[in-house]
């Protein structure tokens, strides 16, 4: 079900300008990677190039190849609606559809796919914000607006929205920067139990974060202001919080920085 993602000289622009250059990198399916590195890197870019929504941004193009298993993303004749569907997006701050019910949220995705029958729905949806960890906090106001949850809530909502259409990648841009610490504990916890089922990739600046979610860390870092990003190391998560093998890397982590 989790796809390995095999990802060979990616490089980003907008219009003119190189935001991420010349990055390779595997990722293996059922793990989490954390991508971390200093503002403006092109974290949040390179997350985008993963499923094509980078190219939604207007001057956003994308050079270099992005396997999925054995297909190329951005093939000749690869729709990229499919691929956004296999590849979920969580983003930064929750988004759920705010004139939408908590219900219709989880249900929107099925529904864009064809999925009509009740009771079909109402299964996905209930298994989706078990997935979730969300079920019994909402299960008896399933029909009231999601904007009316929570921040945390809000976002485990986008998270059940964004497994109910059953994707094989979740990227994850920041996904608790905007939640308090109990909040943020839940998503993490739920990401250890997603990812048998999912690749997860999660951006993060926060490094204890990094530490306790990710089986692989991948570093990313800018020669200068106006200089794209590039991929200085990805290893081990207990390697390059311990051992790594850039001493930029090393600099970043502990803080001594810029
Ligand atoms: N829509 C856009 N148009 C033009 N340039 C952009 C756009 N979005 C991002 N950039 C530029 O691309 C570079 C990478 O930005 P990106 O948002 O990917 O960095 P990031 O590592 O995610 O940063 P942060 O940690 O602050 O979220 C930056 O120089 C940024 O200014
Ligand atoms: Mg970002």
């Amino acid at each position: 079900m989790a796809k390995r993602i095999d990802i060979s000289g990616l490089s980003a622009y907008y219009s003119a300008f190189k935001a991420i250059d010349d990055i390779s990198m595997t990722i293996e399916p059922g793990s989490v990677t954390a991508f971390i590195g200093p503002s403006g890197c092109g974290k949040s870019t390179f997350l985008r190039t993963l499923n094509r929504m980078h190219e939604v941004t207007p001057g956003g193009r994308v050079e270099g190849k992005v396997l999925l298993d054995d297909e190329n993303l951005y093939g000749s004749g690869v729709d990229p609606v499919t691929v956004r569907r296999t590849v979920g997006m969580v983003f930064q701050r929750p988004n759920p559809f705010p004139t939408m019910s908590i219900f219709d949220n989880v249900a929107a995705g099925l529904k864009l796919n064809g999925v009509r029958k009740k009771n079909e729905l109402n299964d996905i949806v209930e298994r989706s914000l078990k997935g979730a960890n969300l079920w019994n906090e909402v299960k008896d106001r399933l029909n009231k607006p999601g904007s009316g949850l929570s921040g945390g809530q809000q976002q485990r909502l986008c998270i059940a929205r964004a497994i109910a259409v059953e994707p094989q990648v979740l990227l994850m841009d920041e996904p608790c920067s905007a939640l308090d610490p109990i909040s943020t504990l839940a998503i993490e916890d739920l990401i250890g139990e997603l990812k048998s089922r999912y690749t997860i990739v999660i951006v993060t600046h926060n490094m204890q974060q990094a530490a306790r979610v990710s089986d692989r860390t991948a570093f990313f870092n800018l020669a200068a202001v106006g200089q794209p990003g590039k991929l200085i190391e990805i290893d081990d998560t207990e390697r390059i919080f311990s051992n790594p093998s850039v001493q930029a890397t090393e600099d970043y982590i502990s803080g001594r920085f810029g």
